[in-house]
């Protein structure tokens, strides 16, 4: 005798499951109590023996997790609960399970973590990359939230599509990249963003933001001001070229990298692999060297103190800022103050980029976290300049 199987189904933590024999009308009626988080999928089989199987989906919360494993800076800590979750379902569950606080994870890699974390730690895995929309000069993708950004550039740059070259080998994910506006080598997010779907942690409602939205700045974003800890991306859409691409070689180092290779006309692949060759020369691996990228932003100070300085300190560096002042480069204030390839136990600045804070292999995010605020000590102290961080201290 065969069955006939009907596709599987989902059953909620608030639904019961009824059995109906056919012959008897026998009856049975079966209430689920558990755990909000966990769900429970039937196969449902119809045939006389009414043969039911069921497995919980893979949506475990999973406790007492480490997350060194989750952290580029590779720092041990653990997470009292940890769920990861691949849908906007698994992600509106998550927020509802009650447990509090809830911390979001994508790629760790712009986090210290000084210690445990009591709550929640939800790692988003929506991945999906799509070509929604192409015409001939401009193309509309849509990535999830959870893709490895790199493997997203590669992606773009796979199908001719330009405006991502720059920001190769960035680590994160899609959906951290336009929380703090990620930049590099004269490019920014914003400068080829279209717009995003985020949900709204305490109601789960699917929201929009275009680019005014979300009121991008250096490394800023509305989600790290007004919006903070009430939004969690779950797409982004990016606005990229299908020829004549923008290519942006502004920044001196990929100019040389180029220039070595003889390359007077690039293509977005060549500056990519340019990128590249710049970022893995100057930034450690986080495979082989714990680290977060740059750990300070670059302080914006304003022109008479910019004067000022420069009287002390010829050589002294500087950028047009945003808000009208002068950016100074935070790696050349820390190399001044001698902090340049120090090292204290397994917490390091980078001999390459001072700008980078390391761990060598056991360092706890106190060490480093200590070293940082020593070195920001000494900039206040020689130059009259506040570092901020820009790696999110947990
Ligand atoms: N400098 C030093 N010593 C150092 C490092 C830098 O003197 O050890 C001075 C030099 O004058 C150099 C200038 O700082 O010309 C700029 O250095 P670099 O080109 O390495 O860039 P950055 O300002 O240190 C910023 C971003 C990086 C991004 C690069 C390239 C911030 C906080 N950092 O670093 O982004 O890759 O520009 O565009 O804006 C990140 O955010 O994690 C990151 C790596």
């Amino acid at each position: 005798m065969g069955f006939r199987r009907s596709p599987a189904f989902t059953l909620n933590p608030s639904d019961k499951l009824k059995f109906v024999h056919p012959f008897t009308n026998f009856s049975l009626s079966i209430y689920f109590e558990f755990h909000p988080l966990y769900q429970l999928q039937f196969a449902h089989f119809q045939s006389p023996s009414y043969l039911c199987s069921f497995k919980s989906t893979n949506m475990q919360i999973l406790k007492n997790q480490p997350l060194q494993p989750y952290n580029t800076f590779g720092i041990r800590a653990t997470a009292r609960h940890f769920v990861e979750v691949h849908s906007e379902h698994e992600l509106r569950q998550a927020l509802q399970s009650g447990i509090q606080p809830i911390f979001i994870l994508g790629g760790g890699s712009n986090i210290l973590l000084t210690r445990d974390f009591e709550g929640l730690v939800v790692k988003n895995d929506m991945l999906g990359k799509e070509i929604i929309d192409i015409n001939d000069h401009q193309a509309i993708v849509r990535i999830g939230a959870g893709e490895n950004w790199h493997q997203a550039v590669l992606w773009t740059l796979a199908q001719n599509l330009g405006g991502l070259e720059n920001l190769s080998l960035i680590p994160g994910t899609v959906g951290a990249s336009p929380m703090q506006n990620i930049g590099a080598y004269g490019v920014e997010i914003k400068d080829v963003f279209h717009h995003l779907e985020a949900m709204e942690r305490a109601t789960g409602a699917i929201h929009t933001f275009d680019k005014a939205a979300c009121q991008f700045g250096y490394r800023e974003s509305i989600f790290k001001k007004a919006l903070k800890e009430q939004y969690v991306i779950t797409q982004v859409y990016f606005q990229l070229t299908t020829q004549n691409h923008n290519i942006n070689t502004s920044y001196g180092a990929i100019q040389e990298v180029l220039k070595q290779q003889g390359i007077q006309q690039p293509a977005i692949h060549d500056v990519s692999r340019a990128v590249i060759a710049i970022r893995s020369s100057k930034l450690p691996n986080p495979a082989q060297i714990g680290n977060a990228g740059s750990f300070f932003k670059n302080p914006e100070i304003p022109q008479t103190q910019f004067d000022v300085l420069k009287q002390h300190f010829s050589t002294i560096p500087a950028f047009p800022g945003e808000g009208g002042g002068v950016k100074v480069p935070a790696g050349w204030l820390i190399e001044q103050c001698g902090w340049k390839g120090v090292r204290r136990g397994d917490a390091g600045c980078y001999d390459k980029q001072a700008l980078v804070l390391v761990n060598y292999g056991n360092a706890s995010g106190g060490e480093i976290w200590q070293l940082a605020m020593d070195i920001a000590e000494s900039v206040k102290e020689k130059f009259g300049i506040q570092l901020a961080a820009e790696v999110n201290v947990v």
